[in-house]
């Protein structure tokens, strides 16, 4: 089968001091895809994701983002990405509005088209109400989701989404999710990263399930079942288990 990758990894390797972080990891992502990320904590996810995002220069191996690599030509890569961070990046003391115009500015949009998209991603997450308050009186759920719009503003050809819902309520979560859908719809690939194993099985085309900086597993959520049973009865919860273990991370 022909494949428009339009992520390719090869070998990425990093480590923060004696222990690797990431330790060789290759995979590749096709045009439109949402890929999941899973593994318990300190598995090396928002490693990997701030080496995609170019924030961190692997120590080996290299990812070519729309044919563009991360280590020689960041910029680039940059330039096609959206990035939802794992800790919250908005400006408190601006608006939802004022975020979203800076960011898009940010991201190289005109002044008006900024101003439009603000408009419609505001939308898009549920804040329009209360655009036009500053930020630091959201609630955690409204704060989460003003953080994916940012990612998505300048409608980038992918976008990582780091843990976009963690310790977020119901609605908040599933407006999340109808946004990322929404985008994914009309052409954007993206990366997400989860470790609530049903947002994966729900969202994503295939995933990979990282441990301790490794691949441990990859497939769509079928082919990942597969091996326990029927796929019908075996949740992702399960391969996840059977997979990285029992025992709690820290
Ligand atoms: N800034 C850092 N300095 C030192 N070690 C780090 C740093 N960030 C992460 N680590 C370590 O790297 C490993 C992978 O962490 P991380 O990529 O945050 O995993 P995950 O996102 O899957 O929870 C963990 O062992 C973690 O303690
Ligand atoms: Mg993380």
């Amino acid at each position: 089968m022909e494949e428009n990758w339009f992520v390719e990894a090869v070998d990425i390797r990093h480590a923060y001091g004696d222990e690797p972080s990431v330790d060789g990891v290759s995979f590749r992502i096709a045009k439109g895809e949402v890929y999941g990320l899973l593994g318990p904590n300190g598995a090396g996810k928002t490693t990997l994701i701030r080496i995609l995002n170019t924030l961190l220069p692997p120590h080996a191996g290299d990812a070519l983002i729309g044919g563009r690599s991360v280590r020689k030509d960041p910029a680039s890569v940059r330039a096609q990405i959206g990035v939802c961070p794992q800790n919250l990046a908005i400006y408190e003391d601006l608006t939802g509005v004022e975020n979203l115009v800076f960011f898009g500015r940010m991201s190289g949009l005109s002044g008006s088209a900024a101003r439009a998209a603000a408009d419609e991603f505001l939308g898009l997450v549920g804040l329009s109400e209360r655009g036009r308050d500053r930020t630091r009186s959201y609630s955690g759920g409204m704060k989460r989701r003003l953080n994916l719009a940012i990612a998505l503003v300048a409608r980038p050809d992918l976008v990582l989404l780091d843990e976009p819902t963690v310790g977020v309520d119901p609605q908040s979560r599933n407006r999340i999710f109808d946004t990322v859908e929404a985008l994914n719809q009309q052409g954007m690939t993206v990366v997400y990263t989860t470790h609530y194993m049903e947002e994966a099985d729900r969202l994503c085309d295939r995933i990979m399930i990282m441990d301790r900086g490794r691949i441990v597993g990859e497939g769509t959520p079928r082919d990942l079942k597969e091996p326990l049973g029927d796929p019908a009865e075996v949740t992702l919860e399960d391969v996840f288990l059977s997979l990285t273990g029992r025992n709690l991370r820290d």
